[in-house]
């Protein structure tokens, strides 16, 4: 259902990685229905040119861009390409990732390497990018997606766990080194949440109805979150609303973390 921009993000400009599918993409087009100028980030053209068809329904301004934010000089041309031609950088949600699943004998380091190049460097990167360019123009607010599993322990996952939680330290380092120039740093941290990043993982639960009945028990609330809802909390983390708030791991896992 078409709707039109409400106004919290207006002449916001935001760049999203892995803006393609899921979170990312539901992030983004929640972005965009509030007035900021999207900027989308994707290796999957087929990804970046579906977000931008469902932003145009919601009334909102957006270009895509196809890259792998494992490429430096790919980042680099498309932050400081969108800081150059819209004349600032108010938001970056840093969010593109990769599980790789296995105990510490089950992952190759290959996976581990993997990993932390994804779940780590690239954010690191992509950050360190765009600061510059939000220190100058007197602030900004930086969103890394970390994960629930940033925050506690999941079985057989120690290239995934490590990761995530290396990536709220950084989070907490920038926020540190960076409020005093008005850049706030938060790190998202979501459970299970209905996306094809968790196809892998179905798959080797033994199918749907086999993971549903994990997430029943595992999760205080019963269930899965949508995109749609981790989105609205984007939006918090991108706005004014959350003006006080850095260094923050905002957890939303339907109390996952804490059963
Ligand atoms: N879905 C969940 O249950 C869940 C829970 C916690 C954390 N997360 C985190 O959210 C992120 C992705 O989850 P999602 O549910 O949005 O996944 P998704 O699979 O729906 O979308 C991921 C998108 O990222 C893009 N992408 C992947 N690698 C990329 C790369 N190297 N360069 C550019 N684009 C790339 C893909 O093309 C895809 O469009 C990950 O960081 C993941 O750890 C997801």
């Amino acid at each position: 259902m078409a709707a039109s921009a409400t106004g919290i993000l207006n002449d916001r400009v935001a760049i999203v990685t892995g803006a393609g599918s899921g979170i990312g993409q539901a992030g983004a087009i929640a972005l965009a229905r509030e007035g900021a100028h999207v900027v989308v980030l994707d290796m999957s053209p087929e990804g970046c040119a579906q977000t931008l068809e469902f932003i145009k329904t919601v009334g909102g301004k957006a270009e895509a861009h196809v890259l792998d934010v494992r490429d430096d000089d790919a980042l680099a041309q498309a932050i400081d390409g969108t800081a150059r031609e819209h004349g600032r950088l108010d938001i970056l949600h840093s969010h593109a990732g990769i599980q790789v699943a296995g105990t510490l004998e089950q992952v190759e380091p290959a996976g581990m390497d993997a990993s932390w190049q994804v779940n780590v460097r690239a954010h690191f990167m992509a950050a360190r990018l765009a600061m510059p360019h939000m220190r100058a123009q007197g602030g900004g607010s930086i969103i890394v997606t970390s994960s629930n599993s940033g925050v506690f322990y999941d079985h057989e996952m120690i290239a995934y766990t490590t990761s995530k939680h290396a990536v709220i330290a950084m989070v907490r380092q920038v926020a540190v080194d960076y409020g005093k120039y008005n850049v706030r740093v938060n790190a998202l941290c979501p459970g299970w949440v209905d996306t094809p990043f968790n196809g892998p993982f179905i798959e080797q639960m033994g199918g749907r109805a086999a993971i549903e009945a994990y997430v029943k028990e595992k999760i205080p609330l019963g269930r899965w979150a949508s995109a749609e809802e981790i989105a609205e909390s984007i939006v918090y983390l991108a706005s004014d609303r959350s003006a006080f708030m850095t260094g923050h791991a905002l957890v939303l896992d339907g109390g996952e973390a804490i059963y």
